[in-house]
């Protein structure tokens, strides 16, 4: 394979790029479906806390994504602090989350399913492309939060739509890696009789 097509593979697998699992990591999942998972015995314990924080994340990213649409919709200024502390929260508690992951069940998950070592890399490699947009993320509040400071009565339109586009990006690359996350890891909390 030639470099350049070495990187357009490499592109089409990334998180915000995919619409799925590519096929030679898929054809080496834990054959067990999503619709079995709940109903199975394995499944109180991580595989349920896992399922329901990612459930949490999705819904919260929602949460602030409408009130942003009804903050733009309303110009109004005085919900804007609030909006920017509740994704800063969600956004720690999710960096939090991948660095469990990374630290403690990736490594795990490797040593024991030899078949899914790609699986698991490319979940370490959605970690490092949110990880660059919780960083941009992160620098628009920033600027936004100067802008408040200064007491400036204007809202901050431009900077708002902002805002609500990166949330809606970010959503987006987050329920991909999620799912896909989901397909990887739940059937072994399912099945491996450690967790
Ligand atoms: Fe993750
Ligand atoms: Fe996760």
């Amino acid at each position: 394979m030639s470099q350049r097509s070495r990187h357009q593979a490499q592109l089409s697998r990334h998180v915000s790029k995919r619409t799925g699992l590519p096929p030679e990591i898929r054809q080496h999942l834990i054959p067990l479906s999503r619709e079995l998972w709940s109903k199975h015995k394995g499944y109180s314990g991580k595989a349920s806390f896992f399922i329901e924080y990612h459930q949490n994340i999705i819904n919260n990213l929602s949460t602030i994504q409408s009130q942003l649409t009804r903050s733009l919709d309303h110009s109004n200024q005085s919900g804007i602090q609030r909006l920017i502390h509740q994704t800063k929260q969600l956004l720690k508690s999710l960096d939090h989350h991948h660095k469990i992951e990374d630290q403690m069940y990736f490594p795990y998950f490797k040593q024991n399913n030899r078949n899914l070592i790609n699986a698991v890399e490319l979940l370490e490699k959605d970690h490092k492309s949110v990880e660059q947009k919780i960083h941009q993320l992160h620098k628009l509040l920033t600027k936004l939060e100067l802008y408040l400071i200064k007491a400036n009565k204007t809202y901050p339109f431009a900077l708002m739509v902002q805002f609500f586009e990166a949330v809606q990006e970010f959503e987006k690359m987050i329920r991909r890696h999620l799912f896909d996350e989901e397909e990887i890891i739940i059937p072994i909390f399912i099945l491996d009789k450690s967790f």
